[in-house]
């Protein structure tokens, strides 16, 4: 059988697989591309069962794409809090604005009109347009390339761009007319529940074991190959709560970089004398503990500190009430509020 005959028959076999029971997530039950849209880019770097109540609680408070356009920077930073990778909803605001203005506030449902739009690449556009418009296109993520270096043995340089093409080249050409979307779905549902990435995939209850050359040859574990991954660089930094008067001391990253724009505790490099770097005074400075956090392409290992300081224009104050009402600060910093919201001035 040659190989695309095997993914023809792979997709039909996946599609009524699907239609015959899937997990019911809420933006399957609207396929409306304003929804479909949200989850997807909420789906991006986030696991399902985390999502979901983020995409509830999202739709709920910007339930249209107006809604989304107008809403104030820190409501939607807020309600993105602890998903990470800000850039995605700062997008996704920067789409819904062009949307509103170039086409009447429709999310467009063709690929190559999503493909323009802030924050949506190939996958997104792809997972859009067929879901929500019933274009036949594929959506090439991850799971879909593990599903497809398993079904053929390959081994595929899965992070090479030149993969993702040739995938989506074959998938495009084997799609059925009738339900691109069903077809993509059934691949991603397929990746998140039955072809899993590590442990053992459930090949037992796989609808394409019988066409699966890694399982016929019983590799299946084998598959994706993985190209050894680079060590991250760490930075050690030490994070302050510095409290004046019952208040914290907060203040904005730089526009550009790493968490452009948002909320953090202030912090420098550990080693040197930290009030100088910070600019204040320091009294009764405390060691409050330890935590880490890995970035895609570096780690923070910080270790906290609580400060007695002065009031300076140089930081914004909040009351630890406000600080858990109103403001976002990223997963980095997690560990640390919990340490500000328990601890007292
Ligand atoms: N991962 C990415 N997109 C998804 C979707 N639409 N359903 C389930 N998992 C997904």
């Amino acid at each position: 059988m040659t190989e695309q005959k095997r993914l023809t028959r792979a997709l039909e076999a996946l599609c009524a697989w699907y239609r015959a029971g899937h997990r019911d997530l809420p933006w399957r039950r609207t396929p409306e591309p304003y929804p479909v849209w949200v989850s997807e880019i909420m789906l991006q770097q986030t696991r399902v069962q985390a999502v979901i109540p983020y995409y509830e609680r999202f739709l709920r408070a910007l339930p249209t794409v107006q809604a989304l356009a107008e809403a104030p920077e820190e409501q939607l930073l807020k309600l993105w809090e602890g998903l990470g990778y800000y850039s995605r909803a700062r997008n996704l605001q920067r789409a819904a604005r062009v949307i509103c203005t170039q086409y009447g506030g429709e999310v467009p449902t063709s690929r190559e009109q999503l493909l323009a739009l802030p924050g949506i690449g190939p996958y997104t556009a792809g997972a859009v347009a067929s879901i929500a418009g019933g274009e036949r296109c594929p959506a090439v993520d991850g799971n879909v390339l593990r599903v497809l270096s398993r079904l053929f043995a390959r081994t595929w340089d899965i992070r090479a761009q030149r993969t993702k093409r040739q995938a989506e080249e074959e998938l495009t050409a084997a799609m059925s007319e009738q339900s691109p979307g069903d077809c993509n779905q059934a691949l991603m549902e397929l990746g998140a529940v039955v072809c899993l990435p590590n442990g053992e995939p459930l090949c037992g209850s796989c609808p394409i074991a019988p066409l699966c050359r890694a399982h016929a040859d019983g590799a299946e574990q084998q598959y994706p190959v993985r190209a050894p991954k680079k060590q991250r660089p760490v930075e050690r930094r030490a994070v302050f709560l510095l409290w004046n008067n019952g208040r914290l001391a907060l203040r904005k990253r730089p526009e550009t970089g790493l968490l452009a724009g948002l909320w953090e505790f202030p912090n420098c490099p550990e080693g040197g004398d930290p009030a100088e770097q910070l600019g204040v005074p320091l009294r009764n400075m405390r060691q409050t503990g330890r935590a880490k956090h890995i970035f895609t392409h570096l780690e923070w290992h910080m270790t906290g500190w609580t400060a007695q300081t002065e009031e300076t224009g140089y930081f914004t104050w909040v009351t630890p009430q406000q600080l858990e009402r109103d403001i976002a600060l990223p997963s980095a910093f997690r560990a640390f509020r919990r340490m500000a919201l328990t601890t007292e001035d």
